[in-house]
């Protein structure tokens, strides 16, 4: 049994578990996010952190009304990876004082956010679809499709931009 969780015994319980893992990590990359709009330099890039904060609401939302839809209370549960994840960003960027270098590192940080969202939400949409509801794999699959949006607006705009700066 892990430190946190109460015993894992069937596959329901794995899922719910996923659930409850990925509420608790959107809670605190919102938060995360905050910070990150207030580092970044870059016009475009605190736009796609501000539009992300947003999406990242209505995810937490759409999470609520997956708990709701299986019958279950909304609830999170300690997520170690995400917390590394978030703790790296934060002590990698205290570190640069270069605003431009700064940028280039923020997104770094989202990204690496980004694709565990996405890994942990193609899971979800696939046992949701075995296990759980399609009516929630419906509404996840919406969450998945912005998290990959945001994935790829921040790509585009290190390409275009950030990187460049950066390297001077
Ligand atoms: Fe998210
Ligand atoms: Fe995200």
């Amino acid at each position: 049994m892990g430190l946190f969780s109460k015993e894992i015994k069937t596959m329901e319980d794995l899922y719910l578990h996923a659930l409850q893992d990925i509420y608790y990590a959107e809670q605190q990359i919102l938060r995360s996010l905050d910070e990150m709009i207030e580092k970044a330099t870059n016009r475009e890039l605190t736009k796609a952190f501000k539009a992300h904060k947003a999406h990242t609401e209505n995810q937490i939302d759409r999470l609520g009304q997956a708990f709701e839809l299986l019958g279950e209370k909304p609830k999170g549960t300690s997520c170690p990876a995400i917390d590394g994840l978030l703790k790296e960003a934060k002590s990698v960027a205290s570190d640069i004082s270069d605003k431009a270098l700064l940028d280039a590192a923020l997104i770094a940080a989202a990204q690496a956010v980004e694709h565990y969202e996405i890994t942990r939400y193609g899971t979800l949409i696939t046992w949701s679809r075995q296990i759980g509801s399609g009516a929630v794999a419906k509404l996840l699959q919406i969450t998945l499709k912005e998290e990959k949006a945001a994935d790829k607006r921040l790509s585009e705009l290190a390409q275009a931009k950030v990187n460049a700066k950066a390297a001077k």
